[in-house]
């Protein structure tokens, strides 16, 4: 256990004052439109598939997913708060909620088509694990289309640096929704994301980066399994 493996419960505290936040906050609302709409439009039709949420949160997402006709929702998070309010809001009998992480996604090799990933990749430590995983649950040719900060964000009035990991990465907290809650996540680069291992088991389709504020950007990835 690493000292920052607290950091993936870290929303079983910051999850209530995130939620509310997140209800009044007009960056959510410009991010649950724009970012929304980003991912989907690249997704395309999302009819028949079973989709992977990824770091699904209180799983807002859910009910879009099941507009769009999918075949079923396999959602997961690392956080037990995050998941029991998921647990709670439960749609339909499509969708599947559980308590799980990137590095160890609860779901079968070669079970989802396309997985989806708002705002949640950014908090894993060991991208690496992530890849392996996501490519173990998806099908033959299926699909991984994320939103996540940009990592060459300005720290100007959006976090500030609070360690720095064994292996060298710094750990920064972000004042989130303009200083509401404060989370930490690890300050990955790009050459984090685009590893050799990544590059073993996928093909960069997508990569847009769009500013969104004075300070911050967000980049949006869509990738293709390898086989
Ligand atoms: C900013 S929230 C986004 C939640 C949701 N996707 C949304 O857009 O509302 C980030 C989520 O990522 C989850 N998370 C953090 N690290 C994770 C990991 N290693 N594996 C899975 N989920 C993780 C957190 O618990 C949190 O619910």
């Amino acid at each position: 256990m690493s000292e920052f493996d607290i950091l993936y419960n870290q929303y079983d505290q910051v999850g209530e004052a995130y939620l509310a936040a997140k209800k009044t906050s007009e960056t959510a609302a410009l991010q649950y439109t724009n970012s929304r709409k980003k991912i989907l439009d690249i997704a395309g039709s999302l009819k028949g598939l079973q989709i992977l949420d990824a770091g699904c949160g209180s799983g807002i997402d859910a009910e879009t997913y099941l507009k769009a006709g999918v075949a079923g929702v396999s959602a997961f998070d690392s956080s037990e708060y995050m998941v029991h309010v998921a647990q709670q809001n439960q749609p339909s009998q499509l969708v599947e909620f559980k308590q799980g992480r990137f590095e160890s996604i609860p779901f079968p090799d070669a079970s989802v088509d396309i997985a989806l990933s708002f705002f949640a990749l950014h908090y894993v430590f060991n991208l690496d694990d992530a890849w392996r995983e996501l490519h173990r649950v998806l099908k033959p040719g299926g699909r991984f289309i994320f939103i996540v900060p940009h990592p060459y964000n300005s720290p100007q009035g959006f976090y500030e640096k609070k360690g720095v990991t064994e292996k060298g990465i710094e750990v920064v907290e972000m004042r989130v929704y303009g200083g509401a809650v404060n989370i930490c996540c690890p300050r990955l680069c790009l050459e984090h994301y685009f590893s050799p291992v990544f590059a073993s088991l996928f093909h960069l389709d997508v990569f847009q980066e769009t500013r969104f504020s004075q300070f911050t950007a967000e980049l949006t990835i869509g990738v293709t399994k390898l086989n």
